[in-house]
Parts: structure tokens; C-alpha cells; sequence
């Protein structure tokens, strides 16, 4: 079962960044996920939430933001003092500080419809750093799924099952030829994870702290958890 790093270590780190990612690695994640959102002026930025509340009273939203607005936040003082002036990286940081070997699971927050051609730059993006095999694009908007599909035959795609019933996510997962169905923890049971195991499809499950909920999904069978707690990680 893999331990996939989630927004970092993000338990002992301010989620999506630099930090979070480095203290990841430190702690030898071999996966890490991370969220993506799009700028006004077209920058691929690293974070969960559509706005900045988290980091003080800021109701601004990524989308209506340019670069040079977004990168002048401080997006660490909230977690920790410690962390004051981390700033949102952009993906691209991202792929210059995770090694090769480490799989990098990002998840589109929106896609075109919000964040108009952010496919198109992930699918780029991916292409000029050579990183397909390491990537797994996510999303729980599934249009956005296919849009990656249409532009590479190649790429990994986990399939977020949200609201979605089990009969329409195999059906979409086998469209795009996804890789993984990506689930909530409240989701994952033996019989889900039969139907997409029979599929060839990989189960991913979210958010997993507590090491009786990782050995509980162990026990399930699942290929992979994202956690907080890279420290969990007890199968190498
Ligand atoms: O990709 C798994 C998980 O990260 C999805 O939920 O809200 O943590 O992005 P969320
Ligand atoms: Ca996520």
C-alpha cells in the first residue's frame, strides 16, 4: 500500500507548500498530492482552497487574482509563526524540488469552466519536465478528466468519486482509461473496492491519519492512502 504525502506533510507543515513538500521528502515520502487552482493571468498555483480565507480575512479568490497579487500573500503564518512568509508556489516549483522518483498526484481543482485552458498548461507543463510517468492528474470535476485524456493518450488520471454513483464512475473510468478511483475514507468498503479491482482499476483513499485507519484499509485491500502523517508509512 503506498502512503501518498497529502497537500505535504501537511500535519507538520502549512498545507501546499514549499515547506509542507520539503518536510515530505525529508520524511521519505515516495508520493505527494498536492491541489491546483489557475490565476488571473494564467499561473498554475498550488493550493486547496478557491480563496484565501484560511490565511486571514481574505475573501479574495485565485481566480480573480493575478501572480505578482497571489505570490505576496503569506500562506504559513496561520499554521505556525514559524512559517511566516511561505508563499504559494506555482506547480512548476513543485516539479523543481520533488525528485523524479517521487509521484506527484495533482489534483485539478476546477477545470476549464473555471479555469479556462488549465488543462491544456498541466498537460504542458507535464510534457516539458518529462514527468507523465510520475504524474497522476486528479480531479472531482470529470470533464475536466476527459479534457486531459483528449490531450494525452498517456497520461495517469485518478477518477475523484464524490457524488458520483459507482455505476457512472466505472463507466466515465473506462472512457478515459483511468488509473485509480480516487475515494473518502467513508466511501472505501469491500465491495467498492471489488468493483474496481475486478476493473483493473486501483483504489486511493482519503484522508487516512490514524494507524488504525491505515491498517483497517490495509486489511481492505486498497493501493494507496493520502495522509497527513508521512511518518505513517510503515510498508517499505
Ligand atoms: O485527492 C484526495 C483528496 O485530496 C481530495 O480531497 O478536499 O483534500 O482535496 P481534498
Ligand atoms: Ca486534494
Amino acid at each position: 500500500m503506498l502512503l501518498i504525502a497529502h497537500r505535504g506533510a501537511s500535519g507538520h507543515a502549512p498545507e501546499n507548500t514549499l515547506a509542507s513538500f520539503s518536510r515530505a521528502l525529508e520524511m521519505g515520502a515516495r508520493a505527494i498530492e498536492l491541489d491546483v487552482h489557475q490565476t488571473l493571468d494564467h499561473e498554475l498555483v498550488v493550493a486547496h482552497d478557491d480563496d484565501l480565507l484560511r490565511c486571514g480575512r481574505d475573501r479574495r479568490r485565485l481566480k480573480n487574482l493575478h501572480w505578482d497579487e497571489a505570490e505576496a500573500v503569506d500562506v504559513g503564518s496561520w499554521f505556525d509563526k514559524r512559517f511566516a512568509g511561505e508563499r504559494l508556489p506555482r506547480l512548476e516549483e513543485v516539479y523543481d524540488l520533488v525528485p523524479p522518483s517521487v509521484e506527484l498526484h495533482v489534483e485539478l481543482k476546477h477545470g476549464s469552466r473555471v479555469y479556462p485552458g488549465i488543462e491544456e498548461r498541466v498537460v504542458d507543463l507535464i510534457h516539458k519536465r518529462g514527468a507523465l510517468s510520475r504524474t497522476l492528474v486528479s480531479s472531482f470535476d470529470h470533464e475536466a478528466l476527459y479534457s486531459v485524456r483528449s490531450l494525452d493518450g498517456k497520461a495517469r488520471l485518478g477518477y475523484l468519486l464524490g457524488l458520483t454513483t459507482l455505476k457512472t464512475a466505472v463507466r466515465e473510468m473506462k472512457d478515459i482509461s483511468a488509473e485509480s478511483l480516487n475515494c473518502s475514507m467513508r466511501q472505501a468498503n469491500a465491495r467498492l473496492v471489488k468493483a474496481a479491482h475486478d476493473r483493473g482499476f486501483k483504489v486511493l483513499v482519503y484522508t487516512v491519519n490514524t494507524p488504525a485507519d491505515r491498517d483497517r484499509l490495509a486489511r481492505l485491500g486498497v493501493d494507496g492512502i493520502f495522509c497527513n502523517y508521512p511518518e505513517l508509512d510503515l510498508w517499505r
